[in-house]
C-alpha cells in the first residue's frame, strides 16, 4: 500500500500515555486516527483530540470497553463505516490489579485477562476479515518485559502480557501471506500514569536493573510502533520488540 494515502489508524487506550505518543506519531504521517478509551471520564481524550487537531489531523475518540466483545464488534462496524477501512490497529489498552498470588482474588484475574488479552482477540477479531479483503494491515500488541520474565505481584498481567505473545505469533502465521504482518512491542519501565504511583522503593530497584539507567519515554515506544508499521520493517512479522533500556536482554 502507498503510504502517502492517509492510513485509518486505531490505538486502543489511545486517550493517554503510550496509546496518546502513538497516535500522535502517526500524526506526522498525516493518518486518520482513532483513539478508543475507557477513562472515567473525557478529559485526557480531548486533551489528545485537540493535539492532534492542532496538527491538522482528522481523528476520534470512542469511549468503549475493549474487553466488551460486542461492543468491540459495534464499534469497528461504525469506524468501518465512518472511514471506510483499517489499515493500522495497535491494540494497546491495558490495566494492572497487582498482588501476590496468595492475595489475588478471581476478580483482578478476570479484569487483567479481559481488559489486556481478551481485548486483544476482540479487537484482531473485528478488522482482521476487512484487512484480509483489502490484503494490507499491520497490526502491533502492546505486550510487557514483564510478560517474558515476570514480576512479582504482577501473575494476572504477567500471563496476560506472555498471552499477548502468543496470540501475535499465531496470528501473524496466520495472515502473512496476505499482507498483513503482525508484531508485537514489549515495553520495559516506561513513564505513564501506570507507573506514577508505584512506590519510590519499587521505582529504585527497577532503576538499578535497567542499564541505560532511567525510565522509558512513551515516544520511544511510539517509534518503534510507528517503525513495524512502516516500510523501513518490511521483512518482519510475528516479533517481539523489547524496548526496554536493556532490563531484559
Ligand atoms: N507504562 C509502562 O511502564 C508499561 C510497560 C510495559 C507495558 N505497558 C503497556 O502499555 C500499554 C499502555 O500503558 P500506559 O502506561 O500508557 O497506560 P495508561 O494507564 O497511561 O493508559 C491506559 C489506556 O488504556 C485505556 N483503557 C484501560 N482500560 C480500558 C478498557 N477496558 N477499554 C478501553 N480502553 C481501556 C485507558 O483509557 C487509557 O487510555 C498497556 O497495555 C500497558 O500494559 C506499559
Amino acid at each position: 500500500m502507498d503510504e502517502r494515502v492517509s492510513r485509518v489508524v486505531v490505538v486502543t487506550g489511545g486517550s493517554r500515555g503510550i496509546g496518546r505518543s502513538v497516535a500522535l506519531k502517526f500524526a506526522e504521517e498525516n493518518a486518520t486516527v482513532v483513539l478508543v478509551h475507557y477513562d472515567p471520564d473525557e478529559s485526557a481524550a480531548n486533551e489528545t483530540l485537540s493535539m492532534l487537531d492542532s496538527k491538522g489531523i482528522t481523528a476520534e475518540s470512542y469511549k468503549v470497553d475493549v474487553s466488551a466483545y460486542g461492543a468491540v464488534e459495534e464499534l469497528f462496524h461504525e469506524i468501518m463505516e465512518r472511514f471506510g477501512k483499517v489499515d493500522v490497529l495497535v491494540n494497546n489498552a491495558g490495566i494492572t490489579r497487582d498482588t501476590l498470588l496468595m492475595r489475588m482474588e478471581e476478580k483482578h484475574w478476570d479484569a487483567v485477562i479481559n481488559v489486556n488479552l481478551k481485548s486483544v482477540f476482540n479487537c484482531t477479531h473485528a478488522v482482521i476479515r476487512p484487512m484480509i479483503k483489502q490484503r494490507s494491515g499491520w497490526i502491533v500488541n502492546i505486550s510487557s518485559v514483564v510478560g517474558q520474565i515476570g514480576n512479582i505481584g504482577q501473575a494476572n498481567y504477567s500471563a496476560s502480557k506472555a498471552g499477548i505473545m502468543g496470540f501475535t505469533k499465531t496470528v501473524a502465521r496466520e495472515v502473512a501471506s496476505r499482507g498483513i504482518r503482525v508484531n508485537a512491542v514489549a515495553p520495559g519501565f516506561i513513564e505513564t500514569e501506570m507507573t506514577a504511583s508505584l512506590p519510590e522503593k519499587v521505582r529504585e530497584k527497577f532503576l538499578e536493573q535497567i542499564p541505560l539507567g532511567r525510565m522509558g519515554k512513551p515516544e520511544e515506544v511510539a517509534e518503534v510502533v510507528y517503525w513495524l508499521c512502516s516500510e523501513s520493517s518490511s521483512y518482519l512479522t510475528g516479533q517481539i520488540i523489547h524496548v526496554n533500556g536493556g532490563l531484559y536482554m
